[in-house]
């Protein structure tokens, strides 16, 4: 590879694809034991290349395996070690079999695992918001429209919001899983094999629910891997939106929040600094997962059936994304249990006089007003409060009833948890709501078990 002549470098995948090597190994097991009983090779044979495989599995996890990189990929890595440990058996493993439907089995096999931890990650960090839920159940805070505040929120029931939204990436992960739960192996490079196989029964042993049911389609198939890198993405936007919130939240101007330690960094010339690394790098892992599926989509756009090589470029960012997905959730369920809620700041300012300013209108409506007419006044009053520098709580009730004279001395009762309370309306933030909410909840996650 030093010789300016020798390009064989630019083929060679097996510094990422020996990731695969668990799926690889179990495909091939299952393989050799579905050709020994259907007569294809001998039971011998087959035993031999079990046991080669086993000793293979081992010298790969104990790092003695001898990669080499001139083989290209995983499979012939596999395949010539096997050789070299059990002898000529070793040339029968690949009997009524192609590389096309083998790398399509590992790839189905991997994300089928991958899936499983993203998913019980995922209830992880929807316990960890539920429980914050609970710890600060009654605090009220300012909801914002706009990045303007808007009407009072329980704090649980922001917190709840991202549940929802994770509990839609869990379902978009499963809807994937189901699809890959399909076994190409069978299919052959791409027209399926001349040998009397049994496809049920590697479907089987490999523990997928159905086969795959035309061949060519098999070996060229990887809607799967978009799909879960779609699905990966859309997760870490919602990582990622919560990061920025964290972010905001933590800076002195909002003060809504303080991050434990381990989740922040002090700079290096700025000794008062807190930064919350951890939400940024996430927010910008977001863009770097985008561009894994778009990458992959645009290396699909064009190929025609069946197997083309570019397939073999759905690896690395494929990986990426796993890998980003899989610690970005590791971080936030491990983070989101230390975040500490600067109860008096919040309630404070989702008690200030223009966070009520609808809850006033609403007061008018109940007294026989129009609600266009009563956010009229409204928006005239908070007007002369904002030019007079005075808070909607502090100015007397003369001054109201220049505005209409239907305001009384009920206007000072108008709270922000009075406001939070009125809304009570399935999906509004009223404490009974958020109470049954989080009763909902915690039947999803008692349900989901570990969430496997
Ligand atoms: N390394 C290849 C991939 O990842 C495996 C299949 C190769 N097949 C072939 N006919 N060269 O797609």
């Amino acid at each position: 590879m030093n010789n300016a002549n020798d390009f064989s470098a630019y083929t060679v995948s097996i510094h990422y694809d020996r990731r695969l090597y668990r799926q690889d190994i179990a495909g091939s097991v299952a393989h050799a034991q579905m050709l020994a009983k259907q007569g294809i090779i001998g039971e011998e044979d087959a035993a031999a290349i079990v046991d080669g495989l086993a000793i293979v599995k081992q010298e790969i996890e104990s790092g003695d395996f001898p990669w080499d990189a001139s083989l290209e990929d995983l499979h012939m890595n596999i395949e010539r070690r096997l050789h070299q440990l059990i002898g000529p058996a070793a040339g029968r493993l690949h009997t009524g079999r192609s590389r096309n439907d083998q790398i399509a089995l590992d790839m189905r096999l991997y994300i089928r695992e991958v899936i499983g931890e993203a998913v019980a990650g995922l209830r992880a960090v929807q316990r960890a918001l539920l429980g914050l839920a609970r710890r600060y159940q009654q605090v009220v805070m300012p909801g914002y429209t706009h990045l303007q505040r808007a009407q009072p929120v329980l704090f649980a029931h922001h917190m709840m919001a991202y549940f929802e939204m994770f509990q839609r990436d869990i379902g978009r992960l499963d809807d994937c899983r189901r699809r890959a739960d399909v076994l190409p192996l069978g299919s052959g490079a791409l027209a399926g094999v001349p040998y009397p196989t049994d496809r049920e029964f590697l479907a089987w042993e490999l523990g997928f629910s159905s086969i795959s049911a035309n061949s060519m389609d098999a070996v060229s198939d990887r809607d799967f891997v978009v799909e879960f890198m779609a699905a990966a993405a859309l997760c870490m936007m919602h990582f990622s939106r919560m990061s920025e919130e964290l972010i905001l939240w933590a800076s002195g101007e909002f003060g809504f929040i303080r991050l434990a330690d381990e989740f922040t960094t002090g700079s290096s010339i700025m000794p008062q600094k807190r930064n919350p690394d951890f939400a940024e790098l996430a927010r910008g892992k977001t863009g770097r997962v985008y561009g894994d599926l778009m990458g992959l989509l645009t290396t699909l756009k064009g190929l025609p059936l069946t197997y083309n090589r570019d397939l073999q470029e759905d690896k690395e960012g494929f990986f990426d994304t796993v890998d980003t997905l899989q610690t970005t959730i590791a971080v936030f369920a491990a983070m989101l249990p230390g975040l500490e809620l600067q109860t008096e700041r919040v309630e404070s300012l989702a008690g200030e006089s223009g966070m009520l300013a609808t809850d006033l209108a609403d007061y008018l409506v109940g007294k026989g007003v129009p609600f266009r007419e009563a956010h009229g006044i409204m928006r005239e009053l908070c007007r002369h409060c904002d030019d007079e520098g005075i808070k909607l709580q502090d100015l007397p009730l003369d001054d109201y009833r220049r505005f209409s004279p239907l305001f009384d001395n009920g206007v000072y009762g108008i709270t922000a948890m009075a406001s939070a309370a009125a809304r009570d309306n399935p999906g509004g933030t009223a404490p009974g709501r958020v109470a049954e909410a989080l009763a909902r909840a915690e039947q999803i996650l008692e349900e989901a078990g570990d969430g496997a």
